[in-house]
């Protein structure tokens, strides 16, 4: 066990007993096929690979796992409009650090415009 505070989240592996299937999404894709454990730098780490290598893909599945909606926001908004949200994070096993961070927000730009709506009809953006 790792005693530095940082990062929040530590590591992602899949886990052992996780039923895969390599035929279907997500796991025909090559980058999640092959994600073994993923280290997280202290500060920020960032995904870097060609347009459908995966990126958006495998970081819904870390939020999900985190308890965050798949169309992002706070954990309070739990937004699911389509139905095209993968079960990867059912497969993440993910290593925490024992300090917790107050808060969190997934910024997800391709459903940003449906989260701020949501939060603007709760009254939560009066700009
Ligand atoms: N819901 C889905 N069902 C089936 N296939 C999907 C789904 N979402 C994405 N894919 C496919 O999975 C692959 C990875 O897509 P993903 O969006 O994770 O890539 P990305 O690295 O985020 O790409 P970009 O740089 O364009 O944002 C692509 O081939 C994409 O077509
Ligand atoms: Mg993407």
């Amino acid at each position: 066990m790792s005693l530095t505070s940082k990062p929040y989240l530590q590591r992602v592996s899949i886990r052992s007993d996780a039923e895969i299937n390599f035929n279907n999404y997500p796991y025909n894709i090559p980058s999640v096929r092959e994600l073994t454990q993923l280290e997280f730098h202290p500060d920020v780490t960032f995904f870097v690979g060609e347009n459908g290598s995966g990126k958006s893909t495998v970081l819904e599945g870390i939020a999900v796992a985190l308890g965050y909606g798949p169309e992002g926001g706070t954990k309070n908004v739990q937004m699911q409009t389509t139905e095209s949200v993968s079960l990867l994070h059912q497969s993440l096993r993910l290593s925490q650090s024992f300090q917790k961070p107050k808060d969190g927000y997934f910024l997800r730009a391709e459903s940003f415009f449906n989260v701020a709506t949501y939060m603007d009809e709760l009254g939560y953006l009066d700009v």
